[in-house]
This record gives C-alpha cells, structure tokens and sequence, in this order.
C-alpha cells in the first residue's frame, strides 16, 4: 500500500516527505489555485521535489481539449499522472491517452459501478472518493472493498486510490478497505501526529513527575547525559 500526499503545496511536501509518508502525490485544480504563482510552474516544482508519481488534472470539458491538455500535462515532468473525470467523456479520453503509455488517474468516482469501465482500459489508478460523501451523512465504508473486490473480479492491474481523507477515521477505513493507495491531506496528518489525548497524557504524567523532588528525579533525568 501506498501513500501519496493531496496537495500542491510545496512546504507541505517538505514537511510530511520528513515523516516517511510521502510516496507522491496528487492535485487537483482546486489544490493548485490555492498556491501562489503559475500553475504550470508549480506542477513542475511539485514534479521535481517527489520521487513517486504527481497527478494533475484536466480542466477542459471537451473530449479532444482534455486528451490535448493531458498529453501536455504528461509533458512537463515524466512522473506526471494525468488526472480524468470519472465520466463519460473522460473514458474516452482514458483510452485514447492509455493507449499512448500515459499513465492516468481517474477521479472523482464515488460508486464502485463507476470503476468498472475504467478497469477495463485499463488506466494506472482508479480514484474512490471518500469524505464529500460522508460530510453529507451518505458515507458508506463499505464502497472501499466492494471496489477493491470489483477490481479482482475483473482482473484488472487498475489500483484502487481513496481519496477525500478528512479524518484519521477515514484512513484507517481506506486501509482495512483495501486500498491500493490512499491519497492524504496534510490537514489529515496535523490531526493523527498532533492528537490532542497523545498531548494530554504527556501532561498528566509530566505533571506527576515534576511533583516527585528533585533528588529523586536527579539520576533518573541524568541517564544519557554522558553518552
Ligand atoms: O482530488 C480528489 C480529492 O483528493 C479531493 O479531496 O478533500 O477536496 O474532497 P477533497
């Protein structure tokens, strides 16, 4: 199983690429917008500073405007992964871009149904999206295996990326789900490395700690010291 980090953010890399959970990462139009300067030029920059593939997505509509724009896109670093709507002019696109070796990652797909077409082009990475269902009290845990199984069924190399991890919750879900690759916000991360029981403990047990007097504590905190 992989991990990819959501977003375009270059500090963000930096920081989550230190703590061994970056395996690449994915954007999209909104993620872009929110950094500064020229898109294209931070594709490239965020191409650069990961090792592992980068997802970018098309922003036109038409079929021939999306197949000319992810062959451009597949053009500005070789470890771009061209991101395509999960529907019916995007599988099109999704063929003719496959069938020139560019690998492609389908997204927005929120019923397993929607994977099987995809499946069968087959692309690089198959996009399930996770939390937009659950902020409306429609999420379903049970979406993620049932994808993960459909893709065995039809014996498809396509992986199964879950996207729209909002919560730790969601992570772990997307694990026991089955997932191929899980896509991370680094929002999701502060949350699971900042868990506020985790603080909390360490304060009650410093605290009983400190209350012991110093000599009791002095060989104790002393242990190390002369290494
Ligand atoms: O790009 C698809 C997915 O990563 C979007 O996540 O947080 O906007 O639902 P989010």
């Amino acid at each position: 199983m992989q991990l990819f980090l959501d977003t375009a953010s270059l500090a963000d890399i930096e920081r989550l690429a230190k703590l061994g959970v970056v395996d690449g990462v994915t954007t999209n139009p909104a993620l872009l917008a929110r950094e500064d300067g020229d898109p294209v030029a931070q594709l490239r920059a965020v191409a650069r500073a990961v090792a592992g593939p980068v997802s970018a997505q098309v922003t036109h509509e038409g079929e021939k405007e999306m197949v000319a724009q992810g062959r451009a896109l597949a053009d500005v670093a070789p470890n771009v992964v061209v991101k395509i709507p999960a529907h019916r002019a995007g599988l099109a696109v999704a063929k003719t871009l496959a069938a020139e070796r560019i690998d492609v990652n389908v997204t927005l797909a929120f019923d397993p149904a929607q994977l099987v077409a995809f499946a069968r082009v087959p692309v690089a990475y198959i996009s399930l999206i996770f939390g937009r269902t659950e902020d409306f009290g429609a999420g379903d845990r049970e979406r993620i295996a049932m994808a993960k199984r459909i893709l065995a069924q039809l014996g498809s190399p396509s992986k199964l990326l879950v996207a729209s991890i909002r919560n730790p919750g969601h992570l772990c879900a997307a694990i026991e789900g089955g997932a191929d690759v899980i896509t991370v916000p680094p929002s999701t991360w502060d949350l699971v490395f900042d868990h506020p029981f985790t603080a909390r403990g360490l304060e009650d047990f410093q605290r009983s700690w400190n209350a012991l007097p110093e000599p009791r504590r002095r060989a104790y905190e002393a242990l190390g010291e002369e290494r």
